[in-house]
């Protein structure tokens, strides 16, 4: 059995952290949301990973390397344009050969892993299974109608209402997949779709079966996404304090500090992670926030936030709250006259300033 990793995507609902940088790639608890992926895929005993990339392969290359990280083997497939999740298995069948596979998107994030998953495929040998969990806007994915504990239908963003059974981002697949995607048609997006080489199997009689998501499952693909999967993650941290930390400061709770980072005069109250080299002076950061590596947080108070490396929070009269802030970006006080609000924001940038 094989893997596949879809990490290509111009990840627009991440704009403008993703014109720097892959969605794939954007930390949860610091650590990229593809990590949480491969280790997935991993645990369920998969040894050969494809990883397809688009524009930002480069990055991802550079993060994943070969796998032997994770004591798996990574081939990375190039996909030239975002032709959507079907495209992506078409041009993957060199790679797969003939194997049964799990489809994992690399910007999905289960807290149970996939093993229950693999083994129900393995023990019925469909020529689908997807996962489903309900959710409450269904319109936003792909959506199945069961019956009798089969599927029998599935529509991508419904607009009118079949169901409440969305489709998460993990699927499996056996060889017949591949006479499906050259099937279909591209959809209203201009993409080819999953859902619909899924649907065409249906069609031509073979059976697709459902495994019901135990636990929680978030798409992060846009910033509430980001900061839930987060804080679902910083929930389950257990406390480590490996850097420094001063007589003057409170660490409260379930908290990590990496060796190398400095916390002075502080209080840091958990869920919370802080990379190395961050330094943390006369600061509060509250629970549910993620700091990185060389972050600066001083004279400034912060929580359920997501704060990437290099960047620095200094000598704000008010708390930051509900923030994913990108690399190497500075928010100070201006000493200056006149005392006005100053801005340098990259294009599709979001500040929202306090009532
Ligand atoms: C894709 C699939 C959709 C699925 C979702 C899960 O949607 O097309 O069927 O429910 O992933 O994350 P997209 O993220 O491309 O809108």
């Amino acid at each position: 059995m094989k893997g596949l990793i879809l990490s290509g995507g111009r990840g627009t609902r991440l704009r403008p952290l993703t014109y720097t940088s892959a969605k794939q790639l954007v930390p949860v608890a610091n650590k990229p949301v593809l990590f949480y992926g491969i280790e997935a895929l991993a645990e369920a005993g998969i040894r050969q990973i494809g990883i397809v990339v688009g524009e930002t392969h480069a990055e991802i290359r550079a993060a994943v390397g070969d796998g032997s990280r994770w004591g798996v083997c990574v081939t990375y497939i190039q996909q030239d344009e975002p032709r959507g999740l079907a495209h992506a298995v078409l041009i993957s069948e060199a790679f797969i050969g003939g194997e049964p596979f799990v489809m994992y998107l690399g910007d999905n994030l289960l807290n149970k892993g996939i093993v229950p998953f693999v083994q129900q495929f393995g023990h019925e040998h469909p020529a689908a299974q997807i996962l489903l969990t309900p959710v409450p806007d269904p319109q936003m994915f792909g959506v199945a109608e069961l019956k009798d504990g089969k599927v029998v239908r599935l529509v991508e963003k419904p607009q009118d209402p079949i169901g409440n059974l969305a489709l998460v981002g993990v699927y499996m697949f056996g060889p017949e997949i591949f006479d499906s995607v050259k099937r279909i048609t591209p959809s209203r997006r201009n993409e080819l779709e999953i859902t619909d080489a899924i649907q065409d199997l249906i069609d031509r009689g073979l059976t697709v079966t459902p495994h019901l998501v135990d636990g929680w499952w978030k798409d992060t693909g846009k910033l509430e996404d980001m900061l839930e999967a987060n804080r679902l993650i910083l929930e389950t941290i257990t406390r480590r304090i490996d850097g420094t930390v001063d007589a003057e400061s409170r660490i409260e709770g379930k908290v990590i500090i990496e060796a190398g980072a400095v916390i002075e005069h502080s209080v840091v109250r958990g869920p919370v992670i802080i990379g190395a080299g961050a330094r943390i002076r006369n600061a509060y950061v509250g629970p549910f926030t993620a700091i990185m590596n060389d972050v600066e947080i001083r004279d400034s108070e912060i929580e359920h936030s997501i704060v990437l490396e290099g960047s620095c929070v200094n000598d704000l009269g008010t708390r930051v709250a509900d923030s994913l802030i990108g690399k190497n970006v500075k928010i100070n006080r201006m000493p200056l006259k006149p005392s006005a609000y100053r801005f340098m924001l990259g294009d599709n940038s979001e500040v929202w300033i306090r009532w």
